[in-house]
């Protein structure tokens, strides 16, 4: 049986996450975080004290890495390392930075791809990520390019933080979010970038329920 994918890519704080759950939810398919598998992969080089730029250190221990990709009754997503749930540690401005720098990285890459595509193939996927259309699911049934202006991104994030009860400072974290897409779009190993058949909706303006209608809209149509 051939399975259906999504292909949901786009910078940081565009609200994939949000968009992707939804459309999961919406279509009975399942959605995979890959930025939180990035982000697993960075906690566990920086709990071993490895740098994200160490290549050395993460050739060196990234077969000690063994992920597991669990679902609660919500369908949230857990990211289980070496028997460990972390998903609340990966989920900070620090790992952000670790994730963006450390999936620059080749070796972390193709380390990652199998599981990714592993997935897919074995289940109707609504996937967000940078390179998801691109590379990971280049034959993807619906491609969407989701993104907002930095501005706005980095809004959307600090309300994130502060409904977690984080403190926030908007201008810290609207540099953070222009030097991870910096990083994102400018690495040399599957970059972030709108594939040619990728949908682009710009949520700039819109509420997440009109986004949400707009990717629906876009996927029934290719769908059917
Ligand atoms: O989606 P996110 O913010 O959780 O992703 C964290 C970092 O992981 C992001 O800055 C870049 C990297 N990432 C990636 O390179 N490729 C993906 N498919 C997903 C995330």
């Amino acid at each position: 049986m051939k399975y259906r994918s999504i292909a949901l890519d786009g910078p940081a704080g565009a609200g994939k996450s949000t968009m992707a759950r939804r459309l999961a939810e919406e279509l009975g398919f399942v959605y995979v975080d890959t930025g939180a598998i990035y982000r697993t992969v960075g906690y566990h080089m920086d709990l071993m004290g490895i740098g994200p730029k160490d290549i050395d250190g993460i050739t060196r221990l990234i077969d000690d890495v063994n992920l597991q990709i669990t679902y609660d009754e919500q369908g949230v997503q857990h990211m289980i390392l070496n028997g460990t749930d972390v998903s609340g540690e990966i989920r900070t401005p620090e790992m952000s930075m670790i994730a963006s720098t450390i999936s620059a990285h080749k070796i972390v890459r193709d380390f990652l791809l199998d599981t990714q595509r592993d997935i897919a193939r074995s289940y109707n996927t609504v996937m967000d990520g940078r390179d998801i259309g691109t590379v990971v699911l280049p034959h993807a049934d619906v491609k969407i390019y989701l993104t907002a202006t930095p501005e706005v991104r980095a809004k959307r994030r600090c309300d994130q933080l502060a409904e977690a009860g984080k403190k926030v400072d908007e201008k810290k974290i609207l540099q953070e979010i222009l030097k991870r897409d910096e990083q994102d779009m400018n690495r040399p190993v599957a970059p972030l970038r709108q594939a040619k058949d990728a949908v682009l909706v710009d949520s700039s303006n819109q509420t997440p329920d009109e986004t949400l209608s707009e990717i629906l809209s876009i996927i029934r149509a290719k769908l059917g």
